[in-house]
């Protein structure tokens, strides 16, 4: 196995793991580089939809979107599609994963299957350095504080998207979690607040939230806790949603001869209620 680190702050893309191979002493091997690096990366890996059912199932039981139609036949697999002459695509801001749930995704695993020549990257920022350099005044105010996610925090909607298919559900989902929340595995803390779906600190006022908020968004996005994927075809992409955000560049300008269509297939595991 060869690990190359991605970034000082996390990611690695391995070699030598092959997921096809969905025994428990895989997985485990699997899970520690996770646990370890947040967010880690295969090329690849020619797996099949039900290869990546089995490896995600490894993780815990499959999260099914509240909002978006899964595959006809593999309905837990969503199928993101970025259309060639379409600028957004789903996921194109700083989020943690339907945060907005009682019980958030614990991992993702997301495969491409068509990837442009150039852009469409994916960057990922790692909440637990994000926690340990955030001002120590902010993290005085806000750490036994809850804040609210929901899901109509989004900015953007699935009908923004030309090929992405809802389910047919439009309600709101809203719960609170702690702004900092421990990792059930490692321990650590993270600083779980993202700009997609968090809107308000509970027991501040709006004006004192919003400002602390934007305080946290700007430091969350600072380039030293990120990493950056360059996705290739058959490439495997696993994060630890609870540890990181997570943000699909749209770098698609018209005008500039690159409309290209980009396809992903997502898995979700079902996280724990944030403690
Ligand atoms: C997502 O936000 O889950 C999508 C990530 C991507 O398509 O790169």
């Amino acid at each position: 196995m060869d690990i190359k680190l991605l970034s000082g702050a996390l990611g690695a893309e391995i070699s030598g793991v092959n997921l096809k191979d969905t025994s428990l002493k895989n997985f485990e091997i699997i899970n520690n580089l996770l646990l370890e690096h947040k967010v880690i990366f295969f090329r690849r890996q020619n797996i099949t939809p039900e290869e990546q059912l089995t490896l995600a199932s490894r993780f815990g039981p499959i999260e099914q979107h509240a909002y978006v139609k899964g595959l006809d036949e593999y309905p837990e697999i969503v199928r993101i599609i970025k259309k060639p002459d379409e600028k957004n695509q789903w996921g194109e801001n700083w989020h943690s994963d339907v945060s907005y749930n009682v019980k958030p995704t614990k991992a993702v695993i997301l495969k491409s299957i068509k990837i442009p020549p150039v852009g469409g990257d994916t960057m990922f920022a790692n909440m637990e350095l994000a926690w340990e350099t955030l001002d120590e005044s902010i993290k005085e105010k806000i750490k036994n504080k809850k804040a609210i996610h929901s899901s109509l925090g989004a900015k953007f909607f699935i009908e923004d998207y030309k090929a992405m298919k809802s389910n047919g559900n439009y309600d709101e989902y809203s719960n609170e979690h702690p702004i900092v929340r421990t990792h059930p595995e490692t321990r650590k803390k993270i600083l779980f607040v993202n700009w997609t779906y968090t809107k308000k600190i509970i027991g501040m006022d709006k004006k004192e939230s919003d400002e602390i908020l934007n305080e946290i968004f700007k430091h969350q996005a600072r380039l030293d806790f990120t990493c950056r994927f360059q996705w290739t075809e058959n490439a495997v992409a696993i994060w630890d949603n609870r540890s990181v955000q997570h943000y699909a560049i749209a770098d698609f300008f018209p005008g500039r001869g690159l409309g290209h269509e980009r396809i992903m297939d997502r898995i979700a595991v079902q996280g724990d209620k944030p403690n």
